[in-house]
């Protein structure tokens, strides 16, 4: 039987329309009808009077938050070894940790915890990398399933410059991997579809690529990697493919660079006015992970040039690049690190601020699964409950600025209730 999806909540409601324009709505009306957001009122309209309402009280009410990038498999060593710059950092931590998972207990244990973790979280959807191994993938999905969360969970191809241990043995065989990993989950779940998750150029051969993007025509399915992220990886990528014009068109070289094919990037901390050029043109995400830039000594991306020109952008954990799966802790680090970025590398680009951060984490990351990330009509209906009662505070406060607070001081103990598409996760 097709479940309930028709109700009011009543709270203090807080969502961006635009990215400049975020609206609150004291004691307000939130109606979901079918999974969607019908509307927010200041008074409940006659035609809703009938439906099921909750009263939340003073609690906030926000959209799901949107990370865009984390990489599931990497979970068990966050806050580890941060001592690192990237291609080491891989070499050291991350593939060793990733080879594992070719053991499906232990995937199985691994993979649990960060399934139990980030149904808890503020996170409603995400995009998400698991490992090279087929079934281990395939159990992550069935875990994330269960969670009710809308995630894409991408198997990753990998058939070079990694450890003999680490890497498929072909293109051919990755290739063969895919369709087989696609075959069987295409329609498998309601909350999950799969995502083609190439690791980033100089662990994919050419010949690989072109398979790739054979079966991304084929399926039609959206893709996710890494850009532009470290000096040293830039570079690489320019003497691996001699002939692109900058790392992008090496993606691009092979259609998997956005229009047709849905992109999401990581990262864009260096991505030249070129780069930038084809990633506006052709409608690539960029998944904007100020965590993991800083922990890995990467840099700060140029996160207001990429607002200004009114780019595709959200927030990503970049798990354990980024060391926590929270996106209220990625919208204070965007700022944070913009701000350092305007003091001592260019005061021609202003600060993010906090309304944009927000917009980031919800509406800007949302329109990667459609009509997500905000209460506008018609989007499909992610919501947290907020309760901010046990950080108290002697002075009035405006909803926009206990808004702000809880991104600064909340934890997910402060979460009372998550929905995905109208659905209660908790
Ligand atoms: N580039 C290629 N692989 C990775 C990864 O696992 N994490 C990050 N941050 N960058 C990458
Ligand atoms: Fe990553």
């Amino acid at each position: 039987m097709a479940e309930r999806k028709n109700f009011v909540l009543k709270g203090n409601i807080c969502y961006s329309e635009d990215i400049h324009l975020l609206r609150t709505v004291e004691q307000g009306y939130l109606v979901c009808l079918e999974g969607k957001t019908e509307g927010v009122y200041k008074e409940l309209p006659e035609q809703f009077k009938a439906l099921p309402l909750t009263d939340w009280g003073d609690m906030l009410i926000i959209p799901g938050l949107v990370d865009l990038h984390i990489h599931a498999p990497q979970f068990s060593f966050r806050g580890l070894n941060m001592d690192l710059e990237l291609l080491d950092w891989l070499n050291t931590n991350t593939f060793p940790e990733e080879a594992k998972y070719k053991d499906l207990d232990y995937a199985k244990k691994a993979y649990q915890i960060f399934a139990d973790t980030m149904k808890k979280s503020a996170t409603t959807r995400a995009c998400i990398f698991a490992t090279i191994h087929r079934p281990a993938t395939e159990l992550l999905m069935d875990l994330m399933e269960e969670t009710g969360l809308k995630t894409m969970v991408g198997k990753v191809n990998m058939d070079r410059n990694s450890p003999d241990y680490y890497c498929e043995k072909s293109p051919k065989e990755s290739e063969r991997d895919t369709i087989e990993w696609l075959e069987s989950v295409m329609s498998k779940y309601d909350n999950v579809t799969p995502i083609l998750t190439p690791r980033f150029i100089p662990c994919c051969t050419d010949e690989l690529m072109e398979r790739l993007s054979r079966i991304q025509k084929k399926y039609r399915i959206p893709v996710q990697s890494h850009l532009s992220e470290n000096k040293s990886e830039i570079h690489w990528v320019k003497e691996l493919c001699p002939t692109s014009r900058f790392y992008g068109d090496a993606y691009d070289q092979f259609g998997l660079f956005g229009k047709p094919a849905k992109t999401v990037m990581a990262h864009c901390v260096y991505s030249t006015h070129e780069e930038i050029d084809l990633m506006e043109e052709q409608g690539v995400f960029i998944a904007h992970c100020p965590q993991s830039n800083t922990n890995l000594s990467s840099g700060i991306a140029p996160v207001r040039t990429y607002l200004e020109r009114k780019m595709n952008i959200g927030l990503g954990t970049d798990v354990a690049g980024g060391s926590g799966e929270s996106i209220f802790r990625a919208m204070v680090d965007a700022v944070s690190v913009s701000k350092l970025r305007w003091r001592l590398l260019d005061e021609s680009l202003r600060p993010v601020t906090m309304e944009e951060a927000f917009y980031m984490g919800t509406l800007g990351g949302g329109a990667f699964f459609g009509k997500v990330g905000s209460f506008l009509k018609g989007y499909e209906f992610d919501a947290l409950i907020l309760d901010d009662s046990s950080l108290p505070h002697p002075q009035p406060l405006s909803l926009k600025e206990r808004l702000e607070r809880f991104i600064y001081l909340s934890d997910d103990r402060h979460i009372k209730g998550k929905f995905t598409e109208g659905s209660r996760i908790f």
